[in-house]
């Protein structure tokens, strides 16, 4: 890596100038919040788990036809990624009732959604990511209707294809939020991250939570179990020499 030049600090990674210009690098951290960043604790092994999760997940995306932001793992918690423009919309795609969504709406707990459930939210912590409409993003500048359209068909795809990923290792696929950024000829692209910090995660079998609503609950001395236990059903010996890992 050259200049180790920071473009820009998030919640849980940094993210610094790649070799090419076109190039980040991204470093997963073991930082984790909840409640708009008022609570933030470090989880040992969370940057490490995450990263390769993210990284075997983009693979899989990608397989499935929607481009990513991957361009390789470099090592654990390091990787090299695609630079873009990011659109600041969390595109959220519910395949069950829960969280915010019943707090909200007057939608029963564990509903399941068919079809599933697109709702885009804000990225703007001043204001608390509110939630969208195609009018009000519009206004906002922040994309065109051809690309509302864009971002819900391929968080449709993204959903389907994780759904099934994740059904194959006894995981039910509760909810999920992804972004989404620009390349430089204007091509719409999954980026940020996809990992247990950014989906709702439940065992088949016992519906035990194996994502980071455990730490939203407080139950901290739990998260990096539910981690570990995504991480060994998804993540194969063959991915772990790929990845490096002893
Ligand atoms: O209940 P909560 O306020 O956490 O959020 P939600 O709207 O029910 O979250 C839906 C899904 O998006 C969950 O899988 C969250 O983990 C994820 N999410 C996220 O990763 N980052 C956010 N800023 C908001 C939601």
């Amino acid at each position: 890596m050259n200049s180790e030049k920071l473009l820009y600090e998030g919640k849980a990674k940094s993210v610094f100038q790649g070799e090419k210009d076109d190039e980040v690098i991204i470093k997963f951290r073991d930082d984790m919040t909840a409640g708009d960043g008022a609570r933030k604790e470090s989880m040992g092994q969370k940057g490490y788990l995450n990263s390769i999760l993210c990284a075997k997940i983009f693979e899989i995306i990608e397989e499935g036809g929607v481009k990513t932001q991957l361009i390789e793992l470099n090592e654990p918690c390091v990787m090299t990624a695609m630079k873009l423009d990011v659109i600041p919309i969390e595109v959220i795609v519910r395949n069950i009732a829960t969280g915010s969504i019943i707090r909200k709406f007057p939608f029963e707990d564990k509903t399941p959604f068919n079809p599933p459930l697109v709702q885009m939210d804000f990225k703007d912590d001043e204001f608390h990511d509110p939630m969208l409409n195609d009018d009000i993003a519009k206004a906002l500048g922040i994309a065109t209707q051809e690309e509302l359209d864009k971002l819900r068909e391929l968080a449709l795809k993204v959903n389907e294809i994780m759904k099934k990923m994740f059904k194959d290792i006894g995981i039910i696929l509760v909810d999920f939020k992804i972004e989404f950024g620009k390349d430089k000829d204007g091509n719409i692209i999954l980026g940020d991250e996809i990992s247990p910090d950014s989906c709702r995660l439940w065992d088949s079998e016992t519906l035990d939570m194996l994502d980071k609503e455990l730490f939203r609950q407080g139950k901290d001395d739990e998260v990096i179990d539910a981690y570990e236990e995504v991480f060994n059903r998804l993540v194969s010996d063959e991915d772990k020499a790929k990845f490096s890992i002893q």
